[in-house]
């Protein structure tokens, strides 16, 4: 089933100039780009992306690093998006996840970890609604 899904390539991931070459990677899969920009999160837009971890521990850590450089987000486009982009990005805690996966392949930390994936459609249509509207 064709699905949309959203991607955030994360500060560090920009900063390294990795944005191309992880890009490629949904493209070689068969993913189709529909929408694309660059982006610089607000203290304010970051709090509302992540408002599921308001009350964690690493809360403002995280809304801090998501909002100190340029961020690119990206619509996705193909079957089982979703959950295939979630594996192609591997594990959260990038030391863990596997070689052959994003993180795996590019990072080493965790709040740092150079992608973000819509995890169910509902976190799709809530986080696509923060950058693209
Ligand atoms: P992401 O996929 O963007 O979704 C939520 C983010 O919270 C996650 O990637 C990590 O960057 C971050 N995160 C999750 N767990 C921790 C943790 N224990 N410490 C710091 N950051 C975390």
């Amino acid at each position: 089933m064709s699905e949309q899904t959203l991607i955030i390539i994360k500060p560090d991931a920009f900063e390294r100039k990795l944005i191309g070459i992880i890009l490629s990677r949904f493209e070689n899969k068969g993913f189709l780009i529909k929408e694309l920009k660059s982006y610089i999160f607000t203290k304010e837009k970051a709090e509302e992306f992540y408002s599921d971890h308001k009350n964690k521990p690493f809360f403002s850590e995280l809304v801090s690093f998501i909002s100190s450089s340029t961020v690119v987000a990206c619509i996705l486009e193909g079957d089982n998006a979703i959950n295939i982009v979630r594996q192609m990005i591997g594990s959260t805690r990038s030391f863990e996840a596997q070689p052959g996966t994003i993180r795996g392949d590019y990072g080493l930390g965790i709040t740092n970890n150079i992608i973000h994936a819509s995890d169910s459609n509902e976190s799709y249509i809530k986080e696509s609604n923060v950058i693209f509207t």
